[in-house]
């Protein structure tokens, strides 16, 4: 039976027998691509190549120091992916992975790839046919069918109904970022699990999600390492997950060894061992905990950690033998990987940190509790809710999880006011402290970008009307100032209170995903034809700017409207969004209010 480590070598040595130059796994922190924080995916270094902007014989490779040499290229990457980091505990999900994969840039196309592959398969991994089925894309309106790929499984004998047809969102990848190379796809499952990605790159996507054939094309394939070593060290066996595998074992069996938990939550346990693996390889990389970009994610993933230590009351040396194990592990292949002692100094500071703040916060809060059973009071008074948020850090959920918990509901109108007042005497403060900038220029700042945010809620806003009422609602009218957005829209009646609350609801889902917003230009005709929304059809010009709020992961657009901007860069930064009153205006005319908040 082949280790996580026999795996990764196998691989490596197959493709390089194939001619393939392997090539070190880049940093997870991608070079040069401002559109994404972390290396998602194996081809992250290779993106240039494949739209033609550097030639693998002629360009340097930006950390070989030299050209690739070849069109054929091989890696082991690491890779972190942050849209599941609410998913980890359970059996499947994960933060930091590792992909292995081959790629070619104008060197062989779909039937050779699918050769290698199959070759890898069968006679490297000797995976039995049985186990095996494959998806090829089914083909749509826009990209046809790939039979290319469906009569090279069945020439490698795989029968036709063990080749299923998938369509866009399953068969279908990329780009990574804002724009990049993409293409159909087709997947090898085994024991009905996806273990690897076969991208054609034929197409490079534009940010306004136009497809143009690529000059060159290519190959690029992702096979997820966790999943290959689940499927090879427990065949057909259903109850295992990536966490029993040899990458994950040890260092469960050591969370569980510690855990004073009678039967310890095997979720936690997850969470801690995923979150832990991946600060090593971030901290490895020099990100530290701090309270933006990929700092502020080092933080979250602690913080997490942290949760989970207190849930599952882990004491003694537990964290110094996880990390030596996660370091053992990965230091062959990964020599650069920080100290044991250095890490652990770096997750334990932060965690004293939160811990501290929040031990002390939550005996103020069982002082509180204790005061206002004797009172008989239901609700927590928005003072003592700031007081926790203000000296201990809780964020709002978490009080209001608290006060959940024992049946009490929080003032929150009390806790916004006084965070506004808060918010006005710090501003004072910094102006004193930095000088030169008096208060009215801070405050001229804030209040243009509360515009900004409130504009970008504007099209979020006019979008989930549309989803929720229908798409007759259009804008007719819209007015923002600092306090609130206006927005105007024809309807017969007034709205319900549960459809005033799916579209507040809604709205804070799209600001929740962090969608990006986007923008390019076009002509006029061109952004009607491609369905941008448009307010005063008569007065725009020839050439438009169109602004989309999209997914800039799965490309899925939510909003898109010709408009002027300016606009937040992901909605994450709105905040809160609230709907404070419908009202008629006349003439079947129908005007919300509705602001925005911090988001606590
Ligand atoms: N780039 C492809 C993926 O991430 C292989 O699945």
């Amino acid at each position: 039976m082949l280790s996580s480590e026999e795996l990764r070598k196998e691989f490596l040595d197959f493709f390089s027998q194939k001619g393939h130059r392997i090539v070190p796994s880049s940093s997870l922190i991608p070079y040069d691509d401002p559109s994404v924080l972390f290396t998602t995916a194996g081809m992250q270094q290779f993106k240039p190549y494949y739209s033609s902007k550097l030639d693998p014989l002629k360009d340097k490779h930006f950390s070989l120091s030299e050209p690739l040499g070849t069109r054929n290229v091989a890696s082991c990457q690491k890779c972190f992916r942050t849209t599941d980091i609410d998913s980890v505990g359970d059996a499947s999900h994960l933060t930091f992975f590792e992909m292995l994969g081959n790629f070619s840039f104008g060197g062989y196309f779909k039937k050779e790839a699918i050769k290698y592959a199959w070759e890898f398969i069968s006679t490297i991994l000797h995976i039995p046919k049985e186990r095996i089925y494959v998806t090829v894309f089914q083909g749509d309106d826009e990209i046809p069918f790939d039979d290319v790929s469906y009569k090279a499984w069945l020439q490698l004998g795989l029968s036709p109904k063990k080749i299923l047809r998938g369509n866009r969102k399953d068969n279908f990848w990329g780009p990574t970022g804002q724009e990049g190379p993409c293409g159909p796809t087709t997947e090898i499952y085994v024991d009905g699990i996806e273990i690897w990605n076969l991208v054609f790159n034929e197409y490079y996507q534009s940010p306004d999600k136009k497809l143009t054939p690529l000059q060159i094309k290519g190959v690029d394939t992702g096979m997820g390492l966790e999943r290959l070593t689940l499927v090879m060290e427990f065949p057909k066996d259903k109850e295992k997950t990536i966490f029993d595998t040899d990458l994950f074992r040890n260092a469960l069996e050591i969370l569980r060894k510690h855990s004073s938990n009678k039967v310890p939550s095997e979720k936690n346990l997850r969470i801690i061992a995923d979150h832990l693996r991946a600060t090593i390889f971030l901290i490895s990389e020099g990100v530290r905990p701090s309270n933006t970009d990929r700092g502020y994610i080092v933080r979250r993933l602690i913080r997490r950690i942290a949760r989970c230590i207190k849930a599952e009351s882990l004491s003694g040396e537990w964290m110094t033998e996880v990390i030596d194990f996660f370091i053992n592990k990965y230091k062959k292949a990964y020599p650069s990987l920080k100290s044991q002692e250095q890490i652990e100094r770096i997750i334990q500071e932060e965690i004293d940190k939160f811990q501290k703040s929040l031990e002390k916060g939550l005996k103020i809060w069982q002082k509180l509790l204790r005061e206002l059973k004797n009172n008989q009071q239901k609700i927590v008074p928005g003072d003592k809710a700031f007081f926790l948020y203000e000296t201990y850090g809780f964020p709002l959920e978490f009080i209001k999880e608290l006060a959940r918990e024992e049946n009490l509901q929080i003032d929150e109108v009390g806790f916004r006011k006084l965070y506004q007042q808060h918010q006005q005497v710090s501003r004072a403060g910094a102006s004193q402290k930095f000088g030169g900038h008096g208060v009215n220029t801070i405050e001229d700042e804030e209040k243009r970008r509360k515009i900004i945010k409130l504009h970008t809620a504007t099209h979020l806003l006019l979008q989930a009307l549309r989803q929720i009422l229908g798409d007759t609602i259009e804008q007719r009218g819209s007015d923002i100032n600092a306090e609130r957005l206006r927005l105007d829209f024809p309807f017969a009646r007034k709205l319900s209170r549960e459809e005033l609350q799916k579209v507040e609801d809604l709205v804070n889902r799209k600001i929740q995903e962090g969608l990006s917003v986007i923008h390019y230009e076009m002509p006029l005709n061109e952004a009607l034809k491609s369905g941008a929304i448009a307010t005063f059809t008569e007065r725009y010009p020839d050439v438009v700017t169109v602004y989309e709020i999209k997914n800039s992961r799965t490309g899925e657009v939510f909003s898109k409207e010709i408009c002027a901007g300016p606009h937040v860069q992901n909605t994450k930064e709105i905040g809160v969004f609230k709907i404070l009153k419908e009202e008629s205006v006349g003439r079947g005319l129908r005007r919300i209010r509705a602001t925005i908040e911090d988001d606590l």
